[in-house]
């Protein structure tokens, strides 16, 4: 971190444009450049962030590229997570852990990946919320990708206990057979099985992280659970964002309970990857403010 604030100061006056992107196959919707673009100009940092859309055949030497001098590095989304895992010099902790990343960071010609999803998310509970996940009880809704870096972060933060419920159960167990220790935290149930109230009742914090709610598909307007399934002291977080507020927010705003919407793990994860990048501290609200107007702007 510290040498990266360095190359600023040392680069900073020949007016360099340092360039950043986003590593993907499909992405003509993705918000990253919206607001880490916003980042760049508030802190006076002359880069640029691109969206790079290239097959798979083509990440080897994109990644390669990401070398060059006045590259600071990309951050690297589906489907290359796992693949450009397998192409960086070194990885952080929580990287290795997961077995992914989505960010790379070029250190004078070494490249380091990181996974911001899994910090940003708890850096979100965190700053949003108050909420501290140490020694709380956690319900997740879902089983994939979203549920995994979500699992892995409070995992590492020592909850009590966390409930995986998944439409496909079988799923659900292979997710958790992931995690060498701690096996005796977890529980597993169907997301349909009625003994999810008793669940739900018992806990600090619900995840949504099935794309139940989603815009645009057919459970639009629907929430896994109901007001009355929600207790009015815990927190509820949709990692859907599209839309802003989801029926199982509603239903949570409803209960009384707290709510965090899903376009902060998009932002945080983009703040923590900013934060590695430039070695400065990310302007959050502008980026979530810029984030909310484009997205108010599509309609
Ligand atoms: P992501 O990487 O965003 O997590 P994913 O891997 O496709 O996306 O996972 C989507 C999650 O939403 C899964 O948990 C999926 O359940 P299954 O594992 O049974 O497929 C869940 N999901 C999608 N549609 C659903 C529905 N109609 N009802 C309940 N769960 C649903």
């Amino acid at each position: 971190m510290i040498l990266t604030v360095k190359k600023f100061e040392i680069n900073y006056k020949r007016n360099d444009l340092y360039q950043v992107g986003i590593f993907g196959e499909k992405l003509s919707h993705s918000l990253s450049p919206v607001f880490q673009n916003v980042a760049f100009k508030y802190c006076q940092i002359p880069a640029l962030y691109e969206v790079w859309e290239f097959s798979k055949d083509e990440l080897h030497e994109r990644v390669n590229l990401l070398r060059k001098p006045n590259s600071l590095g990309a951050n690297v989304t589906i489907p290359y997570k796992e693949l450009a895992y397998d192409m960086v010099d070194d990885l952080d902790e929580t990287a290795k852990q997961i077995g992914a990343i989505n960010t790379i960071v070029n250190n004078s010609g070494k490249l380091k990946g990181y996974n911001t999803d899994v910090s940003g998310f708890i850096r979100s509970l965190k700053e949003i919320a108050s909420f501290d996940p140490t020694g709380k009880n956690v319900l997740i809704l879902g089983a994939g990708g979203a549920a995994r870096a979500a699992i892995f972060g409070l995992v590492n933060e020592k909850v009590n206990s966390i409930t995986v419920a998944n439409r496909t159960v079988d799923r659900a167990v292979k997710l958790i057979n992931d995690f060498g220790v701690d096996q005796e935290i977890f529980s597993i149930l169907s997301v349909y099985d009625e003994k999810i109230s008793e669940i739900s009742l018992r806990a600090d914090l619900i995840i949504n992280a099935t794309s139940v709610g989603m815009k645009h598909s057919s459970m639009e307007f629907e929430s896994l659970l109901s007001p009355d399934q929600i207790p009015a002291n815990c927190v509820v977080y949709d990692i859907v964002y599209n839309p802003l507020i989801t029926p199982l927010l509603k239903n949570a705003q409803e209960a009384g309970a707290e709510i965090i919407q899903g376009l902060w793990m998009l932002i945080f994860q983009g703040v923590d990857s900013f934060e590695l990048w430039t070695g400065k501290s990310a302007p959050v609200q502008n980026m979530y403010q810029k984030a909310m107007e484009h997205f108010k702007s599509l309609g």
